[in-house]
């Protein structure tokens, strides 16, 4: 097969995880027989500098006509500072998946066997749990109008906004989700509060019925927060609108051992985007010391989402399976002695294995 693909390396480790993602890609299609083209593009803090656009029309091109997108990470810490900047990395972010019409972000949860000692919660909780989060990416109060500052700086305001057809999408992905698992899908909201969360709430009940195999509940997100941590075990398919959906993620990933080996994809109307759930950790930027698997592992799922080539996603998962088992890890998740690995050593490890 041939593949096109975009990369972004964007800000801080971002250009160093992403090379190895682009390394173990590369063994992936010498293994499998696939022509690869990568065409890289400027997003974030690294935009604004050369161009003063965080996700410049080149970008928007460039992610057009490829086949995927390889995103690495944004976010720099002189605009985490400056509260005032007009334009900020993120924008790049958000413009992105709106402009690409990203509306769904699919973030698995899977404990690795090796990693449960590294767990905040005790091995009983966390072994074996595996659920999968399906946040909508393009809609609520990310993008919703009016926002800003009332002129004499005292009062800020944003907007949350939900239709009744981006409810429906975004829910039958996530029932469609839930059927090729085990068929448990939860829905997290705030309905006793919030509008939306009521709309979100009838759309689904609504839908029910068209996915009799699926059962389903519904969570206020602050008992699903609490859930996540009490037993993640219970939980198969979770759907959420952007906001919960981002802050539980990050929740979520961090019981697996380390928030560094959390992929993501996120899919809808154009090229599909493939990142890790992480930050751009600008304190570690340039010292070869990041966790790569994040990004390595949104490769894997890059090869299954955009491509349906399943065999080479699971090659790409059993080789970084391998590097935790044989200890081959970066500093994160590095314990009992081993000597922790730099990012370029993990990155031609698992391209090795592959
Ligand atoms: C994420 C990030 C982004 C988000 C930021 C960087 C805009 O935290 O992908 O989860 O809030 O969506
Ligand atoms: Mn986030």
């Amino acid at each position: 097969m041939e593949l096109n693909i975009a990369v972004l390396p964007g800000d801080g480790i971002g250009p160093e995880i992403i090379e190895q993602a682009v390394k173990v890609t590369d063994a992936v299609c010498t293994k499998f027989g696939h022509q690869i083209h990568y065409e890289y593009g400027l997003v974030g803090a690294d935009a604004i500098d050369k161009t003063g656009n965080p996700y410049p029309e080149e970008t928007h091109e460039l992610c057009m006509r490829s086949d995927a997108v390889l995103f690495g990470a944004i976010g720099h810490p002189k605009y985490d500072n400056d509260p005032s900047a007009k334009i900020r990395p993120e924008q790049g972010l958000l413009a992105m998946r709106k402009k690409l019409g990203l509306y769904a972000n699919i973030r698995p949860t899977s404990t690795f066997k090796s990693l449960v000692s590294r767990s905040p919660l005790k091995t009983e909780l966390v072994d074996g749990a595996d659920f999968v989060t399906i946040r909508e990416l393009t809609g609520g109060i990310y993008f919703g109008e009016p926002r800003g500052k009332t002129e004499d700086g005292q009062k800020a305001f944003d907007t949350c906004i939900y239709t009744v057809e981006e409810i429906e999408r975004i829910a039958r992905l996530a029932f469609e989700y839930a059927q090729n698992r085990n068929k448990k899908l939860c829905a997290v909201d705030k309905a006793n509060i919030l509008a939306t969360s009521r709309l979100w709430r009838s759309t689904i009940q609504d839908m029910a019925s068209d996915y009799p195999d699926v059962e389903l509940e519904f969570l206020y997100v602050d008992a699903a927060a609490m859930r996540i941590i009490q037993w993640p075990k219970g939980f198969d398919v979770i759907v959420t609108e952007n906001l919960f959906g981002d802050i539980l993620t990050d929740e979520a990933s961090v019981i697996t051992g380390s928030l560094g080996m959390s992929p993501s994809a996120s899919i809808g109307i154009h090229t599909s985007v493939f990142e890790p759930i992480h930050g751009s950790y600008p304190q570690a930027a340039g010292k070869n010391i990041a966790n790569p698997n994040g990004t390595i592992l949104s490769a894997a799922m890059m090869f299954e989402y955009a491509f349906n080539l399943k065999e080479e996603a699971e090659a790409i998962k059993v080789a970084v399976d391998k590097s935790l088992a044989e200890g081959v890890v970066t500093e994160d998740i590095a314990e009992g002695g081993i000597k922790p690995g730099t990012t370029s050593e993990i990155g031609d490890w698992i391209a090795s294995q592959i």
